[in-house]
């Protein structure tokens, strides 16, 4: 092989657990296996929870009608009016100017990671967490601790190991409510506490991933923001989860900054942001379909996602080697397993099931190496047939390679 041109150590460290199992998937499909995945957390990958048609058209309309050109950088106007109304329904005062929209909360991230890190700050974010929280703020010298959620008490936030790793350094503190992977939800005493504590630090800003808030089974998921009369806090959220449209890439950040502290983050943001010219002009529309309509379609898939939660914990239930924490919204699930040849090596064991039983999970420890290992993650929107078919084959592989 020719001598090599340096890739950047910043890429060269960069993993992704959920799309790196489906390298060695896609071996197996060009070997003509087919294979049930369950590793993705998108709604259209699994047949029966489709973006609502009347989003779809409205999408396909605003091409039709010449809106192919760019859009304000921060958002269309009547995009981020209809989003800020949303977050004032959710309780807290945002005005259209607060709203930020992005090419999904994964934009939003980097945007807020360049905006706020300097080298040797820190991201405090929950372990286990959704992988960009810990992949990125390395590109700005800055690292991510993780605070720990307790896989012995369905995965709680763990308010003492917050409060022990908070340091001036601290720039964000993630909530991510409710949680990928574990599936917890987080209610209003929690976030009390958590806001209770960043109090003390006048540089740091509460980040609050929400993108799953719509399907809280709960009922017990609250805006962080609506909860904050001082602590600065950045709400995420957009269509790719509750609006069943994660390829139109369209998300947003809202700015609550009740105390007046986020004027430079704010000006940063906005530089960012005018900077990579603006959104999908014409997804905007699609989502501003999706907010400005009837949302009564949520509350069926809602009930079909939760039928499905039951279906998988029963059959956990009476699966030996697997153990799970009940969780209360978004539609993964964080699977304990028992046995201690697999607690030991979590990806052995979502490798050994793929090559053996074509059946596709994600690797706990892909979410945090230590808070997250032991465990494997399923995302539990497959149709209840496909799922029986795949906890069948899980029970027949964990039951062959048992051992004594
Ligand atoms: C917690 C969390 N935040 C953000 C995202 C991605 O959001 P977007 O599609 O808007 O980039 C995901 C996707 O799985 C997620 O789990």
């Amino acid at each position: 092989m020719s001598a090599q041109i340096p890739v950047s150590s910043r890429a060269a460290n960069i993993e992704y657990a959920i799309r790196d199992v489906v390298v060695p998937a896609m071996a197996l499909e060009a070997q003509g296996h087919e294979i049930i995945k369950l590793n993705i957390g998108d709604p259209i990958a699994y047949p029966g929870l489709p973006t609502p048609p009347h989003m779809v058209d409205a999408y396909a309309k605003a091409l039709r009608e010449g809106h192919n050109g760019y859009s304000p950088s921060y958002g269309l106007p009547a995009l981020r009016s209809a989003i800020a109304e949303d977050e004032r329904r959710k309780g807290w005062p945002a005005r259209d100017e607060d709203v930020y929209v992005c090419h999904g909360v994964t934009e939003a991230l980097q945007l807020i990671f360049a905006a706020v890190l300097e080298t040797g700050h820190k991201v405090l974010a929950p372990g286990p967490h959704y992988p960009p929280y810990m992949a990125y703020p390395q590109m700005y010298g800055a690292s991510t601790v993780e605070y720990r959620l307790d896989d012995d008490d369905g995965w709680k936030i763990d308010l003492d190991d917050i409060a022990s790793k908070m340091d001036d350094d601290v720039r964000l503190l993630v909530l991510i409510n409710p949680n990928n992977p574990c599936g917890t939800v987080c209610g209003k005493e929690d976030i009390d506490a958590l806001l209770q504590i960043a109090r003390s630090y006048p540089n740091c800003i509460v980040v609050a991933d929400e993108i799953y808030d719509g399907l809280d089974f709960t009922g017990r998921q609250v805006s962080v923001a609506s909860l904050s009369n001082d602590v600065p806090v950045i709400s995420l959220n957009g269509v790719s989860k509750v609006f069943y449209a994660p390829g139109w890439r369209i998300g947003y950040m809202a700015l609550h900054d009740p105390s007046g502290r986020l004027s430079l983050v704010r000006d940063g943001l906005e530089r960012l942001l005018r900077s990579r010219l603006c959104a999908s002009t014409p997804a905007q529309l699609g989502y501003l379909a999706g907010l400005t309509s009837d949302r009564g379609w949520m509350e069926e898939y809602k009930q079909r996602v939760v039928r499905q939660r039951d279906y998988c914990l029963a059959r956990i239930n009476e699966i030996e080697g697997l153990e799970v924490e009940h969780p209360g919204g978004a539609f993964y699930m964080f699977i304990r397993l028992t046995d201690p040849h697999w607690s030991k090596d979590d990806k052995a064991f979502v490798l050994g099931l793929l090559e053996e039983e074509h059946v596709l999970l994600v690797h706990g420890s892909g979410f945090s190496p230590r808070l997250g290992k032991g465990h494997v993650r399923m995302v539990y929107l497959a149709s209840e047939e496909v799922l029986e078919v795949a906890f069948d084959r899980i029970e027949r592989f964990l039951q062959r390679h048992r051992k004594g």
